[in-house]
């Protein structure tokens, strides 16, 4: 029989709860496929008092996270309750007591990841955390485990599901960014302070993680290109389907020649590919191994029983790893294996790009718009023109591009912004094929 699981639960919230209550549900099974049981045996909050009458009378329930740590039979501390603080000082505590550890804190571990799996690395404990990405979406085991024999290329995800929601309802009802936002929030979906999840920082944490793993590359969220999604326009949203796109938020990670491209960015994707399709609160990731190709994972990225569920499936993997000898563990990203490369510059970004440009409709515009294209060594693939919504201006050109360099498209944007004939700011959004 495997070692039984002793958790010491820290924080009791949406996934907190998620967790306990799948655990106690379906307690036998997990047991059985574990090959050992589950137990929680503490829990930590900050009000004691609240969580009580939600856990079974046996479960201590405390206010200090030294009560976990201090426990010597709690051999698995359960880290959900967010935030960089006491969060990083409670998980490694833990590991330095020896115990092992899963977590949900996706900004913890993109921020301080080095740390805690050096820390983990040097104590011979597991640090698990396939709750951090993609909620219920077992991304993690994929590339660790599924995908184990791939030289990974490629992992381009939807991974935030408010921002998300936000883009699908604004494409679907035509309504602003800020008049959809209010709708997420008051649906529960985004938080009162939403920034992280609609300025793309929240995707970033997760695709860092993602890179980690796939790639071997160390934590380092500074090398992370990241643009959110509240600058978007209705406009954009509608003229990018008339194209045959979808705008989506996706966290795109390439192992390239120069590189690992590491960038969060609102994207045109071909209306005809999967991710396309993904709509509402929902996640997706495309990951492209040489030899598997390209696969596509989806589901809920969020929520107290998915998210529940990731937590769980770590806890028993522990189990069923914890009497096995360290080299048969799961590695810790960092030594993944994969001969890791320097992260590229994001002005060296391949891509294909939409501009949109509002002109003043007089002859010679167009002419000079393409000149400056041209002398940047920009290919464009079509080109329409609109009438545009502030009559002030006149026109907007909507210019779609081959293949380019982003150095080269912002420094032609900043030449034909200096252009009489354009009336104001240039929109500038990326197109990935996902090939
Ligand atoms: N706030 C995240 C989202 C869920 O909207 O997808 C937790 O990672």
């Amino acid at each position: 029989m495997a070692t039984p699981i002793k958790v010491g639960l820290a924080g009791f919230g949406n996934v907190g709860k998620g967790t306990y209550d799948v655990l106690q549900r379906n307690q036998s099974l997990i047991a059985q496929r574990a090959g050992a049981p589950i137990e929680v045996l503490r829990v930590v909050v900050r009000k004691a008092d609240r969580v009580k009458p939600l856990v079974d009378e046996k479960i201590k329930v405390t206010e200090d996270w030294h009560d976990l740590v201090n426990d010597p039979d709690i051999n698995v501390v359960v880290e959900v309750m967010g935030g960089i603080e006491p969060a990083r000082s409670l998980i490694l505590a833990a590991i330095n007591a020896g115990k092992h550890v899963v977590t949900a804190n996706k900004a913890l571990l993109a921020e301080h990841g080095n740390e805690i799996f050096a820390a983990a690395e040097k104590k011979g404990v597991n640090v698990a955390f396939e709750a951090a990405v993609a909620g219920s979406i077992p991304i993690i085991k994929v590339l660790r485990e599924g995908l184990a024999a791939n030289r990974v290329s490629m992992i381009a995800g939807i991974i935030n599901g408010t921002s998300n929601f936000i883009l699908s309802t604004m494409r679907s009802t035509g309504r602003s960014f800020d008049d959809v936002l209010k709708e997420a929030q008051e649906l529960g979906y985004a938080e009162a302070d939403p920034t992280f999840d609609i300025e793309g920082i929240d995707t970033a944490h997760k695709l860092m993680l993602l890179a980690a793993i796939a790639f071997g590359c160390p934590v380092d969220m500074g090398k992370v290109h990241i643009e959110g999604i509240s600058h978007l326009h209705a406009e954009d949203i509608a003229y990018a389907e008339e194209l045959g796109y979808r705008i989506k938020l996706l966290g795109i990670t390439k192992y390239t020649d120069w590189g690992i491209e590491l960038r969060v960015h609102p994207a045109l994707v071909p209306a005809t590919r999967l991710l396309a399709d993904v709509e509402g609160a929902m996640n997706a990731v495309v990951v492209k191994g040489d030899a598997a190709e390209s696969s596509l994972y989806y589901g809920k990225g969020a929520g107290a029983e998915p998210t529940g569920s990731a937590v769980i499936a770590d806890l028993v993997d522990i189990a069923r790893t914890a009497d096995v000898s360290i080299a048969q563990r799961p590695k810790m990203p960092t030594t993944s294996g994969r001969q890791s490369k320097p992260f590229a510059d994001f002005g060296d970004t391949v891509c294909s790009y939409y501009l949109r440009i509002p002109v003043s409709d007089r002859p010679g515009v167009l002419a000079d718009i393409t000149r400056i294209i041209a002398d940047n060594n920009i290919s464009i693939e079509s080109v329409i023109q609109k009438e545009a919504l502030d009559k002030e201006v006149g026109t907007e050109v909507i210019m779609m591009t081959h293949t380019t360099v982003e150095n080269s498209v912002q420094r032609a944007i900043r030449m034909m912004q200096e252009l009489k004939s354009v009336r104001g700011q240039i929109i500038l959004l990326r197109q990935e094929e996902l090939r």
